[in-house]
């Protein structure tokens, strides 16, 4: 239900007026947080209770079980993912709470799996195995040793400072991580665990914010890197912390950051991890050396990572074997290597792979960075088509540990002429997620774990590709308040990423000379206003340009004369209003404004012959020349709409466009649409979303469905109404005159794919569908369906007189939003529950007669023959039930009717005077819904409630939250 409750949200979000819809969305979300916080207590007291009995219990013949020691980490990593929640959900304005909702809602599921794997009725501990154990890549590998071996300097008083030094892909990094998190678990040794990434280069005012905010201190902005010192020296050195600074790759000294020196006196300690031993020295660290894996540790984690295929094939094991001794033990190496052998089980293939790992590695020295890279660049070797490898070099620049959207980083591709030309824009989108899968598949990418379809690159792997993609400068995310000095743009530079940094001006003379540039991405720079006139006059070579997020209001003359530029994106440039004249960029393939402040469409882009994209959704953007449509017959993707009615699309203007694929506009008018839909032009179009009329400001053409209508203010209804699309999925009805019901529109009948239906202020409508005159089966696709603000609505359904209901109308409906529909009186008649089984989630609010939910039609006597039976009125799925402002509402269901929803979660009832029953209980013995969590009413009207059965109260008493 999740999608589409946030599909719908997101939608409503945009609807007039929708504070109101906000404020209680916002509570729904602050009892989401408030759940996973009271969430994150049960386990972690469960968590203390089993880490106090391995106190008890480990001893030097007995180990901690694997699946408990993962367990404890899972429990402790999810403490750290909830903390960076928090941190979000304390900053989230009311519009990015929808989103951050839902991340809630997954942490919840998260901290539950974990709770329901906590129990361990066979034991925690096992005896110790003579052997090394395989371990998954998530856990520590070999590394057991030298944990211990820090562990004891962190507790014992002799070592105040520990570099842990080894190459790159070692594990250093992860083993500190189990130490972090251990630590965090020993409150009262430290006063202060602090953990800061580093990484290339030391930036030492950001180190001071990042530890200050480690130690929950902030530091005061504007003042010198001394003063921040000598601050930050008297914050820590009341308190005895760790400090554990992972990545250092630079000396520095302790006294110009300001941590003041661990001492065996002040028990503070210092553990910096570093590829470099003599860093670690320069600031007289005690070195402990992490070496690679054992053979032993080697092969089962190359086993894990290759997949067991390999087994089968007996011939294979001499080689597989080799290949893993090749790894050197090298974990990053033996995931990466293993990865791009998965599901190889030919012999010859196998033996040529060793030939060439071999070749790679034989002229590394062991210990050096080569090491590593070398053998990471095997597997990049063995992508061996050039595309996909170029591919792969393309995401380093992207900043490190940055998770990219799947979607974004195969539309770079497309963009920088990665992905091979075809005929369609589909073709080509399928075509970068067959690469991507490739490079996922074989670990030289990762799934990202905090956002959905995303991944992310480790950053060895990261830094290998650096290493391969010479003539590139990456300093994506890296702070940067300046752009880089001209001499460092040299000549041979092939691609710039300066994207998400803090780059506020541009110096005026600047005009780097990089004849060999292709590909320049500034977006996100959201404090740049301004590119010089001249700055890319030397740049002639330019293809991807990227300057989306930035507050630019201009775009400089020099873009005019880029021949080459093929991708020019500008999304998001708020405050763009100038564009030069585009007139001879002839290559350009991609011209993407979306959402940016145009009130005139740039100059030239009828010249554009070879544009594939075009997005103009510019909300400010007051007319188009139809025209200049005609010349842009390749044009695949096109999207034009403003806020302003008069920017307009004849259907037939686009008739010419042959190669169009996804189309969103507004068009002309009603018969417009009409003819538009029936011509084979629109029947070939994979996406649209095509808006009629005046509807209220940005609310349709959203990106959640792929085939959506929205009509306002439009004369739907009858047999000269519109003609619906058959495959539309998404509908918006806004302001429409004339019809009674949705079954007036003929159209609708023929549509098998509408999943999501939104009526809203319309006055004539008086049923959601009729039964009687029609069929209407389409309503058993819906799976949202959201009535708002229609003043003659009194029934969902209409059923009068027909003889039998049809049994499973809205079968496969989940969301029911209702409201201000001030003629309902009852929500589902019983008649209409038959099909509702799929129901999970009802909303009604602001209804001024409604007075039941659920009941019988007519008077409740003729169906209740005997005043002592009860009617189950079941609703197997619903998840939540959400009352609000109903004045007349009386019960919920009808006399002597029990709701049946053993799914029920949350009840929440609110200016609901009149209500008296809530019949929820089965008698029977009295139950409360199996699922019921919580349900949210006023004191008063908890108190005022009737029950048939006074033990009912008392069953719910405790799920009762007051308002
Ligand atoms: C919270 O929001 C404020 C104002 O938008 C911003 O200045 C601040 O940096 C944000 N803090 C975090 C932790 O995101
Ligand atoms: C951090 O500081 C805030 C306000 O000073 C305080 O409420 C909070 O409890 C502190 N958190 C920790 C972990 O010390
Ligand atoms: C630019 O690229 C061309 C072709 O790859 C190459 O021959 C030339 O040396 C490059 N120019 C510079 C300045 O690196
Ligand atoms: C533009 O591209 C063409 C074809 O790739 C190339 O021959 C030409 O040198 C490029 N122009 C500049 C100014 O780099």
């Amino acid at each position: 239900m999740a999608d589409i409750a946030m599909l719908i949200l997101e939608i409503i979000k945009c609807i007039p007026i929708p504070t109101c819809r906000c404020v209680d969305y916002h509570r729904k979300f602050k009892q989401d947080v408030e759940d996973l916080k009271s969430k994150l207590r049960d386990l972690n007291s469960k968590k203390k209770d089993v880490e106090t009995q391995l106190q008890a219990e480990v001893c030097s013949q007995k180990q901690v079980k694997q699946q408990v020691e993962d367990w404890l980490q899972d429990a402790q990593r999810i403490n750290v993912e909830i903390q960076q929640v928090e941190q979000r959900v304390d900053n989230a304005s009311f519009l990015s709470q929808a989103r951050l909702g839902k991340l809630v809602r997954e942490k919840i599921n998260v901290v539950d799996v974990i709770l329901q794997r906590g129990s361990f009725p066979e034991g925690l501990v096992v005896d110790k195995p003579a052997t090394a154990l395989p371990l998954p890549v998530e856990n520590l590998k070999g590394e057991v040793c030298v944990k211990k071996k820090i562990w004891g300097y962190l507790t014992g008083n002799e070592v105040p400072m520990i570099g842990v030094c080894g190459i790159g892909g070692v594990g250093k990094t992860t083993i500190m991580k189990h130490i972090h998190n251990e630590l965090l678990l020993m409150e009262s040794r430290f006063d202060n665990v602090i953990w800061v990434t580093v990484s290339y280069p030391l930036n030492v005012v950001r180190l001071q914010y990042e530890i200050a905010k480690g130690m929950n201190e902030s530091l005061p902005k504007n003042e010198d890197e001394q003063r921040r010192a000598s601050r930050l020296m008297q914050i820590m050195g009341r308190v005895k912390y760790v400090l554990i600074l992972d990545d250092v790759w630079q000396r520095f000294t302790l006294k110009d950051v300001g941590i003041p020196s661990p001492t065996m006196e002040n028990g503070c300690k210092l553990v910096i991890t570093s590829r470099k031993v003599d860093v670690c020295k320069s600031l007289g660290c005690e070195i402990v050396k992490v070496s690679p894996l054992s053979k032993e540790e080697s092969l089962s984690l190359f086993l894990d990572n290759v997949g067991s295929d390999i087994l089968q094939v007996p011939k294979l094991e001499k080689i597989w074997k080799a290949m893993v001794k090749e790894c050197a033990g090298l974990p990053l190496a033996i995931v990466v290597i293993a990865g791009s052998m998965k599901g190889v089980t030919d012999v010859y293939e196998w033996r040529h792979a060793l030939n060439e790992l071999r070749e790679c590695v034989k002229a590394t020295a062991e210990g050096s960075e080569d090491e590593i890279f070398e053998r990471l660049k095997f597997s990049y070797d063995r992508l061996q088509e050039s595309n996909i490898q170029n591919c792969f070099l393309s995401c380093s620049l992207y900043a490190k540990d940055y998770q990219i959207r799947k979607d974004d980083l195969v539309e770079q591709w497309i963009d920088e002429g990665l992905i091979e030309e075809s005929g369609s824009r589909r073709a080509m989108l399928d075509k970068g997620r067959t690469i991507l899968n490739r490079l996922e598949n074989s670990c030289l990418l990762e799934k990202a774990y905090y956002y959905e379809d995303s991944i992310k690159m480790h950053d060895v792997v990261r830094d290998m590709a650096l290493r391969i993609a010479h003539q590139v400068m990456v300093k994506a995310r890296m702070g940067l308040t300046k752009i880089p000095d001209e001499h460092k743009w040299t000549e041979n530079l092939e691609k710039v990423s300066l994207m998400q940094n803090e780059i506020s001006d541009i110096p005026l003379n600047m005009c780097p000379y990089c004849p060999n540039l292709t590909t320049l991405m500034l977006q996100g720079n959201s404090k740049l206003t301004q590119i010089p006139d001249h700055f890319f006059a030397n740049m002639q070579g330019i293809k991807c340009l990227n300057l989306s997020r930035t507050s630019i209001e201009s775009l400089p003359n020099s873009i005019s004369n880029l021949e080459n530029l093929t991708t020019l994106v500008l999304q998001h440039c708020r405050q763009l209003k100038h564009v030069p004249c585009l007139a001879k960029l002839k290559a350009l393939k991609k011209l993407d404004m979306f959402k940016a402040g145009m009130e005139v469409v740039p100059e030239g882009i009828d010249m554009l012959i070879n544009l594939q994209y075009l997005d103009l959704w510019c909300p400010e953007l007051v007319e188009l020349s139809t025209q200049m449509l005609s010349n842009l017959s390749h044009l695949q993707h096109m999207a034009v709409y403003s806020k302003w009615t008069t920017l307009r699309i004849k259907g037939e203007e686009v008739r010419g466009l042959k190669k169009l694929e996804t189309f969103q506009a507004q068009l002309y008018d009603l018969q417009d649409l009409n003819n538009y839909v029936k011509s084979s032009h629109f029947n070939r179009l994979s996406s649209y979303s095509l808006v009629v009329g005046q509807v209220e400001n940005g609310f349709h053409l959203n990106l959640f469905s792929s085939k959506v209508i929205s009509l306002g203010e439009c004369e739907i209804g009858g047999q000269d109404g519109v003609v619906l699309p058959n495959d539309v999925q998404e509908l918006w009805i806004y302001r429409c005159r004339k019809f009674r019901s949705l079954s007036d529109i003929c159209s609708l009948q023929d549509t098998t794919k509408l999943r999501i239906c939104l009526v809203l202020e319309c006055e004539e409508i008086e049923c959601v569908v009729d039964m009687v005159t029609s069929s209407s089966s389409f309503i058993n696709n819906f799976e949202g369906l959201v009535p708002d603000k229609l003043p003659n609505l009194s029934v969902v359904a209409d059923v009068e007189g027909v003889k039998a209901t049809p049994p499973h109308i809205f079968s496969n409906l989940k969301i029911f939003w209702m409201r201000g529909c001030s003629r309902m009186k009852r929500l589902f008649p019983f008649e209409l529950l038959q099909g509702l089984q799929n129901l999970e989630s009802i909303l009604v609010w602001d209804c001024q007669q409604m007075e039941e939910i659920i009941g019988w039609e007519g008077e409740e006597e003729n169906h209740t023959a005997d005043a002592t039976t009860t009617t189950t009125f079941t609703l197997s799925k619903l998840k939540e039930l959400n009352l609000w402002n109903l004045p007349e509402l009386k019960k919920i269901c009808s006399t002597r009717g029990v709701m049946v929803c053993d799914c029920l979660q949350g009840l929440q009832i609110k200016e609901c005077p009149k209500l008296r029953k809530i019949s929820l209980v089965g008698n029977v013995p009295p139950s409360p819904p199996a699922a019921l969590k919580r349900i949210w009413i006023k004191q008063e009207l908890w108190e005022s409630l009737e029950w048939d059965d006074p033990n009912a109260k008392n069953v719910l008493q405790p799920f009762v939250d007051v308002l």
